[in-house]
């Protein structure tokens, strides 16, 4: 068993391709590597869909050894020739599409992006050649728990949503790319961030973002479903650690010992933000909805010499802080495709 902090780093990007890095948790990971990583060139490589957007790096532009791509990772060839041009070799891969209920609505694009779209990164990376490639995977392919017990990385795979089923699908494409080419692939598997730069579909930010408005907040079912929260620049650090020192062929868990009942957090939110609990509404469950998460990342804490920093108190009020001050940001986010998106997914909900 390796000694905590004593192990030396396997690996030593000098060229990384981050896919998705104008996302939520590729921008946080960017933002990272710039500043623990001086001398690290970098090509943020994405879509920008409508999760992906380039006032979540504007801040970055400009700066020393980086460089943002607009494109797909389902263009192999284009993909390709940038690793071979740039010299990349590392590939760190957030790009996904990454919101369950949009996935329960509508799960082809999921297959698109996530199953296709992982196996033609990895065709670009293989016809190239290079020396690590992250897969950043979620805890949602373990499926869903019962009252007891965590995830660990040998729990069946039982995903249960269209989007954590096309998760799956990617980390077993990155599984045979290993087995079937030797190619170097970690993959990593997180359980639920919040933190800065969060799209508002997902819980926290959309319950901040609505209470901060005095709208009514869509609790799903009896509220009691639990996830298990970690601040992103924590999963960042490990995301980091598995690419500098993660053993190709393995996959590591990621997450914070920290469960929430939903209604806990949306509880939390409120009285940190002096609004009532009356704007709570139970409304009709999401189809399939996973009970529990909680994840064991044990083998993560062993063998990256990582663990996370950020407590959940001073998590959650920085991110409820960063909010409120970036209210430009939010409205900058707030689409027509936004409203589309929410009356579709809510409004037979609220008449439950
Ligand atoms: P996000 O939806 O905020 O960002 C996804 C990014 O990918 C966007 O910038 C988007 O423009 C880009 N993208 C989408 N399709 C693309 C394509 N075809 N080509 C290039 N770029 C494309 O997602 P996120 O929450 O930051 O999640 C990032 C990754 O982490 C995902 O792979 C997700 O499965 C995984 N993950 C997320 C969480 C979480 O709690 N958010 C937890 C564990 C794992
Ligand atoms: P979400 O942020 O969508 O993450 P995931 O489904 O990937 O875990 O949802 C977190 C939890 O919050 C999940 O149990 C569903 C619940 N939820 C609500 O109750 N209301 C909402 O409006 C949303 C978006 C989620």
């Amino acid at each position: 068993m390796s000694q905590p902090f004593a192990d030396p780093p396997r690996h030593t990007p000098r060229c990384m391709l981050v896919t998705g890095g104008a996302g939520f948790i590729g921008s946080n990971f960017v933002r990272l590597l710039l500043r623990e990583r001086p001398g690290l060139r970098l090509i943020n490589y994405d879509a920008l869909t409508y999760a992906g957007n380039l006032r979540s790096i504007a801040d970055l532009d400009g700066h020393d050894g980086y460089l943002f791509v607009r494109g797909d990772i389902c263009e192999t060839e284009r993909v390709a020739a940038l690793l071979r041009e740039q010299r990349v070799d590392t590939i760190v891969h957030f790009a996904a599409e990454s919101h369950v209920d949009r996935s329960i609505l509508a799960g082809a694009e999921f297959v698109r992006t996530n199953v296709v779209g992982t196996q033609s990164l990895l065709d670009a990376a293989l016809q190239v050649g290079v020396e690590r490639f992250v897969q950043v995977s979620t805890d949602e392919v373990y499926g869903s728990l019962g009252p007891e017990g965590r995830f660990t990385e040998e729990t069946p795979l039982q995903p249960n949503s269209p989007y954590s089923a096309s998760k799956a699908g990617a980390d077993l494409l990155c599984r045979a790319a290993f087995h079937t080419h030797g190619f170097p692939v970690v993959i990593t598997r997180c359980s639920n961030n919040y933190g800065p730069y969060q799209f508002p579909e997902k819980l926290i930010p959309l319950m901040i973002m609505r209470a901060l408005a005095d709208e009514a907040l869509p609790v799903y079912g009896d509220g009691m479903n639990v996830r298990d929260w970690i601040h992103v620049e924590d999963h960042a650090a490990a995301v980091l650690a598995a690419a500098e020192r993660g053993r190709p062929g393995e996959v590591y868990n990621i997450g914070a010992d920290n469960e929430w009942p939903n209604i806990e957090i949306v509880r939390l939110i409120l009285r940190s933000l002096g609004k009532p609990e009356s704007l709570i509404r139970f409304v009709k469950d999401r189809p399939g909805h996973d009970r529990r998460y909680a994840i064991d990342s044990a083998k993560a804490r062993r063998e990256l010499s990582w663990a996370p920093r950020i407590s959940f108190e001073e998590g959650i009020a920085r991110t409820i802080a960063w909010y409120r001050e970036h209210g430009d940001w939010l409205s900058s986010i707030i689409t027509g495709e936004y409203r589309e998106y929410y009356e579709k997914n809510y409004a037979h909900k609220m008449q439950a």
